[in-house]
């Protein structure tokens, strides 16, 4: 009941023990191609450039971002938690003239900032996270794609920790890249990102190709400023799953499997009813640590659905209670970073584990390890608190 990874589903776990193939078996290629249909539907999009970058959420932000950014390429980065510093560094490290706004850890951004500071630093690429896990944040992102097709900005968003559990449109709201992990609401294990990019996105990064020697053939002129990386370099990961088939890494076949049974989940279940899945149980989990006595931190009207950061009690030894948790319960809740490092613990709802009896039984336990730490809690009240959440007769309704 961290902030993911999570227990994968089940489902997902008994994909991956399918047996292997070759990437150029026609069932992996029609694999592979249900897996690209079924992420369209994940990240709401038409984009034909829909498919998996094998390694976690970070080499799909690494794809991104070192297939549009040159060396000296204007880059800026909203930075509201530590993932937001984690854009900033990959940006750089592609040597690109990075430049930050920031506002304190609890909070987002208005998009009047954002604009603001897209007219004064005249980036190629606005980059930022939609969920940034550190803080529970989750940044309102609806309004910022239309700003960035009128300044003429490509826009990246890292859906690592929101994609499933929150809503996201990547067409609606102009999103050029996104980019995912499957350890969180998608119910996964870590180790494969999936990725879309937009047709003008695409033609950027097309506009930047270099196949390499030993495969490349007569029409495969080298064109651009050649991308940095090999091994995510999208557009050769482009004709890698798109018609020609370009050999290029060796398909994560197991992880591929695990990633299309995420989608297939999700799809079959509904992204929007995923969401409200995730609402439920992240809501009733919220209820259930504010009935218990504890304080959330950061702005909660702008929190993600799936984790709530809750302040450790004065008195109680944060790492000391997660390990009883885990110890004498079974149940491993999150530490947190920087500047929350020993002041909250962050409680996830997501994926497999956005389930009634896992957020009740995460209160019961959390109850029992702070009364034994001497906490003043109200007894029972964490509990109480969800069944009435639950009670309500909306959200009875959503979980018949
Ligand atoms: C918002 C966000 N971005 C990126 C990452 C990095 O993901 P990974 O550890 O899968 O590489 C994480 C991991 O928690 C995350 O929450």
């Amino acid at each position: 009941m961290g902030p993911g990874p999570i227990n994968a589903d089940p489902r997902v776990l008994r994909a991956m023990a399918a047996p292997l193939v070759g990437q150029f078996d026609p069932w992996m290629t029609e694999a592979m191609n249900s897996t690209m249909e079924l992420y369209r539907g994940v990240f709401d999009t038409t984009n034909e450039q829909t498919f998996l970058i094998d390694g976690t959420s970070r080499a799909g932000i690494e794809a991104a971002l070192v297939s549009l950014l040159e060396p000296g390429d204007r880059v800026l980065v909203p930075v509201f938690g530590r993932f937001g510093h984690l854009l900033q560094e990959i940006a750089q490290r592609c040597g690109a003239d990075v430049h930050t706004i920031e506002v304190p850890w609890g909070e987002v951004f208005e998009a009047d900032a954002i604009e603001a500071a897209i007219r004064d630093v005249r980036p190629k690429v606005l980059a930022i996270v939609q969920g940034d896990t550190a803080t529970t944040m989750c940044q309102p992102l609806a309004d910022i794609g239309e700003v960035c097709r009128r300044e003429g900005v490509l826009l990246y968003v890292d859906a690592t920790a929101s994609l499933g559990g929150n809503e996201f449109r990547t067409d609606a709201w102009g999103i050029d890249i996104a980019t995912a992990g499957l350890q969180k609401c998608l119910g996964g294990p870590s180790g494969s990102a999936p990725i879309t990019i937009s047709p003008k996105a695409a033609e950027v990064i097309n506009g930047r190709k270099h196949v390499e020697a030993g495969i490349r053939d007569a029409a495969d002129a080298a064109v651009g400023a050649r991308i940095a990386s090999n091994y995510l370099d999208l557009a050769q990961v482009m004709d890698y799953w798109g018609p020609r088939r370009l050999n290029h890494h060796t398909e994560a076949t197991s992880m591929l499997y695990a990633a299309r049974e995420c989608a297939r989940l999700l799809v079959d279940e509904g992204m929007d009813n995923a969401v409200v899945r995730h609402e439920l149980h992240g809501g009733a989990m919220l209820a259930g640590v504010r009935g218990l006595g504890l304080e959330v931190f950061g702005d909660v009207a702008h929190k993600m659905t799936n984790v709530v950061a809750v302040h450790i009690p004065a008195g109680i030894d944060g790492d000391g209670a997660r390990a009883s948790m885990l110890h004498d319960y079974g149940i491993e809740i999150g530490t947190s970073f920087g500047p929350l490092h020993g002041k909250v613990w962050r409680i996830g709802t997501m994926g497999y584990n956005a389930r009634r009896d896992a957020v009740l039984v995460t209160l019961a336990a959390l109850e029992q390890v702070l009364r034994a730490g001497g906490a003043d809690i109200t007894g029972g009240g964490g509990t109480a608190a969800a069944l009435e959440f639950y009670a309500d007769e909306f959200h009875e309704e959503v979980t018949a």
